[in-house]
């Protein structure tokens, strides 16, 4: 969470930083900020509770903030509440010295008793403002440089980091330095540079990057170029990749919202997804991540899935997947809950990550926590070089393409398109999903694309179905199966984007508790699609008619049976009860969406969400 962004070089700065942070805000938008080197030598600040909107609103046209180096940041409050003054970037040596950062500084309060000790006085109630003035503090103790001091100060932080700084003193170079938080370095022409948390700020301008390892400290320079450190001296060659990221990408593209262009982009998204990984005419799958790994997989006796979120859905949507086709027993585990619980893990596991971001900070420690234990760790990422995806031992991306919306749609489908893959390709290998069914779910999973597109046609009639629930306080979302984690996924995206209080439940369950709260005022969307289980739920769609609640049914085209029960019927086309997820996920999304449209709430940047929750 936090956006940050730097830039040095010819350009004028603030605009590449306000164009960034607006790119960035779906990290965080608390607040805004920017410091930029004036031309005149000055250091200028501009920063404000709310929105880069909001910034720009209150600095006014006549801003004043002109020179070619600056940094900026987008906040998502941890340590102290959203305000003016808990903005970034914060300020030290009488505010000559500017520092962004994104991150927890864990052992901030024993140095800042230590620092006031020592004369230094407190502006916000931020852990940034103590590590900027920590810095200041080993400067004027030690006489170092800023990048020296910077490099000794990290040295005595616990925590997370990402961290850039600006010196009026030094004004041809910005210090970058990362902690289990992303950064990304774009090299633009001779002496310029670009910082950021991820790669959308940059792409416009540069597509080679290089992506900082922790504790690694990066000076960038106008005249001397670049130069890489750890935190102990050492300097460390940047290796530079390239972008694959195409600026279209990160764009609305016609769209009012993000998250209405991602919903509409999955039958690109899963055939992405799954591409170049299954073929029809040879009739198997292939991920080198399991292939150059098979020692691994083939003879494991459990998987663990770690996840947090929208991801941990996919994950539960797997756990039915690999027992179904692979005969693996599969826990799936909220990653915050597993890292603290002192987990049983055995050197014959396997554990999917599964993250979009490929940033979660408790994600990332329970993969670190599984490596330390032995287990061989998949990562299934949508962001290519992110955290995740570098500290796994082997992985698939999703190729979904950047997700901008906080609330995850197109990632979602692409995860769960990748599990099924695997759980297929496992099940096959290890000989107990027959060729039959393999290459029927081949065909299936082949005309997936397709189907979504088919069902998306239905968003006139959703949006209908939204209106009827808009004023809603409650609602409740019921499966079975595979489509439980789907009730779930619903409920989530429900309350993440209209704030209406929204519980998934499995459909038999409901008679253990929810069904006390249904009364005439309470929508229940049930997934009903045809499957094994579905004559059961059938009979809890009953218990819920007989309670007077209000039914909104999902089920397979064809089915009339319920449009008797339902007060609306929103209908999917038939397939495979295994990938059923893959599409009655979708009318929920949509719904979701023009429920909230309908509200008046900020889709996009729901209140107190962040896309890419690096805090733990
Ligand atoms: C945040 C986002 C969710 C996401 C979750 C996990 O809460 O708002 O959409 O599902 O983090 O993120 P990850 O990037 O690890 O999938």
């Amino acid at each position: 969470m936090c956006g940050i962004v730097g830039y040095i070089g010819d350009k004028e700065a603030f605009p590449i930083l306000i164009k960034g942070l607006q790119r960035l805000e779906y990290r965080g938008y608390d607040s805004a900020g920017v410091a930029i080197l004036n031309s005149d030598g000055s250091l200028g600040i501009g920063k404000k509770k709310g929105k880069v909107a909001d910034l720009l609103d209150y600095i006014g046209k006549d801003h004043g903030l002109t020179g070619s180096a600056g940094i900026g940041h987008t906040r998502w409050a941890t340590h102290g509440p959203p305000s003016d003054i808990n903005a970034h970037p914060h300020q030290a040596r009488l505010g000559e010295l500017a520092m962004i950062h994104n991150g927890i500084i864990e052992n901030y309060q024993s140095i800042r008793k230590t620092l006031e000790s020592n004369g230094h006085k407190f502006l916000s109630d931020t852990d940034t403002e103590v590590l900027i003035h920590l810095i200041e503090e080993v400067q004027k103790r030690s006489g170092l440089t800023t990048c020296e001091a910077v490099q000794v100060a990290l040295r005595e932080v616990e925590g997370a980091y990402a961290i850039v700084v600006i010196d009026q003193k030094d004004p041809n170079t910005l210090i970058a330095a990362r902690k289990s938080s992303p950064l990304v370095i774009g090299v633009g022409e001779e002496g310029e540079y670009y910082v950021a948390s991820d790669a959308t700020p940059i792409v416009e301008y540069t597509q080679n990057v290089i992506y900082l390892d922790d504790e690694e400290v990066a000076v960038m320079n106008r005249t001397q170029g670049l130069v890489i450190r750890n935190l102990q001296n050492v300097v460390i060659a940047p290796e530079i990749h390239e972008l694959e990221l195409q600026i279209e990408a990160i764009e609305k593209g016609g769209y009012e919202h993000f998250m209405l262009k991602e919903i509409f982009e999955q039958p690109r998204s899963i055939r992405d997804s799954i591409r170049g990984r299954m073929s029809l005419q040879r009739g198997e799958i292939r991920m080198s991540g399991i292939d150059d790994h098979w020692d691994r997989w083939k003879d494991t006796e459990r998987i663990l899935i770690i996840a947090c979120g929208t991801s941990w859905h996919a994950g539960l949507v797997a756990e039915y997947l690999f027992e179904d086709f692979a005969r693996i027993p599969v826990e799936v585990e909220y990653a915050s809950e597993f890292r603290y619980r002192n987990p049983v893990i055995r050197n014959t596991d396997i554990v999917i990550a599964i993250s979009q971001s490929g940033e979660t900070a408790d994600t990332l420690a329970a993969i670190r926590l599984a490596k330390e234990n032995g287990a061989h760790v998949f990562g299934v990422c949508n962001v290519v070089g992110s955290s995740i995806a570098r500290e796994t031992d082997s992985g698939a991306y999703t190729h979904a393409g950047p997700e901008i919306g906080v609330a995850s749609t197109k990632a979602f489908t692409a995860q769960v398109s990748i599990l099924t893959l695997m759980a297929m390709m496992v099940g096959k290998r290890k000989g107990h999903l027959s060729d039959k069914r393999f290459s029927r779910l081949l065909v299936e999973m082949n005309s997936i694309p397709e189907k979504v597109a088919t069902l998306l046609k239905q968003d006139g009639k959703i949006q209908k179905i939204a209106a009827a629930f808009k004023d809603s306080t409650n609602a409740l979302y019921l499966g079975r199966g595979f489509n439980f984690p789907v009730a779930l996924e619903g409920a989530l995206k429900l309350k993440e984007i209209s704030y209406i209080h929204a519980e998934g439940y499995p459909s038999a369950e409901m008679k253990h508790g929810p069904i006390a709260l249904i009364d005439e005022a309470m929508p229940v969307f049930f997934i009903a699609t045809m499957d094994e289980v579905y004559d059961k739920v059938v009979s809890n769609i009953q218990e819920v008619k007989a309670r007077g609640g209000r039914l909104v049914a999902i089920v397979t085209a064809g089915n009339k049976d319920l449009a008797k029960l339902a007060e609306y019927v929103i209908e999917v086309p038939k397939c495979d009860q295994a990938l059923a997820p893959l599409l009655t996920s979708i009318p929920l999304q949509l719904l979701s969406y023009h429920i909230a449209v309908l509200r008046d709430c900020n889709v996009d940047q729901p209140r107190n969400l962040a896309k890419s929750v690096t805090v733990e």
